[in-house]
């Protein structure tokens, strides 16, 4: 029973922290090393202000938009977070059921522990992450099963040539999966696969990728520009700002603040969309009015998984809404594509 409950995101974490073992708690929430980067991920929304327009008579805003051909009832992606029976014992699939309820994108986690085909198996709109893994074929097979489920995009995450070091996994000796929880897709005649992140992995892999499929590709993890610039060249269809929640290279840059430099280098050719420390229907309008055209979040969706199943991650995603529809409104925008930095005079350093 969720009431009075959480009455933000930031509670679910607090409900969720109260509920889940430590340890899981711990894997879920940290970041690398000193977690500089998970901080400055959420103290870069702090930074920005936003001016609202008055009299513009917008009425209520629509939510609304469409994502690399993929409509969406609002800008709010969930981002891909692996291990979900960690959080709670049903799993993607209660996420998923979540996800669809709301009518936004889940990104399914290549690291899932339920199949990709049973999590789409709940109706929800899916988009696939993939490690980019050196065995080809291997690679190969698990994109044919997630076009074949029905995901409607590959989202490739290319800031893992190794595992970022954690040292709460490493305080808690958490470096395996519990009995009975493993990564689905890996399963192959009766044994799972190892997961390899290679340093060997570079732009030609992607031009392999390209000619594998025809979905739309995202490339997730880009924080330079020039990589920004080198994905369009190489003919991604979209780019996740992204440091991984801070979990890969501790140090790097709140995702926020890459985002106007890559959004200037990109020039629109294609979509962005930004992941990294989004609590609040107020941060969703600064990464619009930054350059994104959406975004992502990760770890509220698992602290409302681990507090109330389907039903917390419902919540989540409702609470989320209500204050985009909110911060929308008061700021005098009648939809999501028409927050821009200048339209709205919007944001001030
Ligand atoms: C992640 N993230 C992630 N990304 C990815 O491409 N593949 C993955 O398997 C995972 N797994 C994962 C697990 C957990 C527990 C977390 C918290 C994150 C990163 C994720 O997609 C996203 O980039 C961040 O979570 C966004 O930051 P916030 O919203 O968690 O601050």
């Amino acid at each position: 029973d969720l009431t009075p409950g959480p009455v933000n995101l930031r509670d679910f974490e607090t409900a969720a922290r109260d509920r889940l073992d430590p340890v899981y708690y711990d894997y879920f929430a940290s970041g690398a090393q000193d977690e500089l980067t998970v901080a400055a991920n959420e103290e870069a929304f702090r930074r920005h202000s936003l001016v609202p327009r008055v009299l513009r008579g917008a009425g209520r805003p629509r939510l609304d938009v469409t994502v690399l051909g993929t409509p969406a009832a609002m800008p709010v992606l969930l981002a891909p977070t692996a291990f979900h029976r960690l959080a709670h014992p049903e799993g993607e699939p209660a996420t998923a059921r979540a996800a669809a309820a709301a009518g936004v994108i889940m990104i399914a986690a290549m690291l899932s522990t339920v199949t990709v085909e049973e999590i789409a198996a709940t109706g929800a709109t899916l988009w696939f992450q993939l490690y980019p893994q050196p065995d080809l074929a291997f690679t190969g097979s698990l994109i044919r099963r997630a076009e074949a489920a029905g995901c409607r995009a590959l989202v490739v995450t290319a800031d893992s040539p190794a595992l970022g070091r954690n040292e709460r996994g490493d305080r808690n000796d958490f470096h395996d999966l519990p009995a009975g929880i493993h990564c689905a897709n890996m399963g192959e005649n009766g044994h799972v696969r190892q997961v390899v992140l290679s340093p060997d992995i570079s732009w030609e892999y992607l031009d392999r990728l390209r000619a594998m499929t025809s979905l739309p590709i995202l490339l997730k993890g880009v924080l330079h520009p020039r990589d920004a610039r080198l994905a369009v060249e190489h003919g991604v269809d979209g780019i996740v700002v992204s440091n991984h929640g801070g979990r890969q290279l501790d140090t790097t840059p709140a995702s926020l603040d890459r985002l106007p430099l890559i959004a200037a280098e990109v020039g629109g050719r294609v979509p962005l969309l930004l992941d990294g420390g989004v609590r609040r229907g107020t941060d969703v309008v600064k990464a619009l009015a930054l350059g994104a055209t959406a975004v992502a979040i990760g770890r509220p969706v698992l602290w409302g998984l681990a507090t109330g199943g389907e039903e917390g991650v419902g919540r989540v995603l409702s609470l989320l809404r209500a204050e985009l529809d909110n911060a929308l409104t008061l700021c005098g925008a009648a939809t999501p594509g028409e927050v821009t930095g200048d339209e709205l005079g919007g944001i001030l350093a």
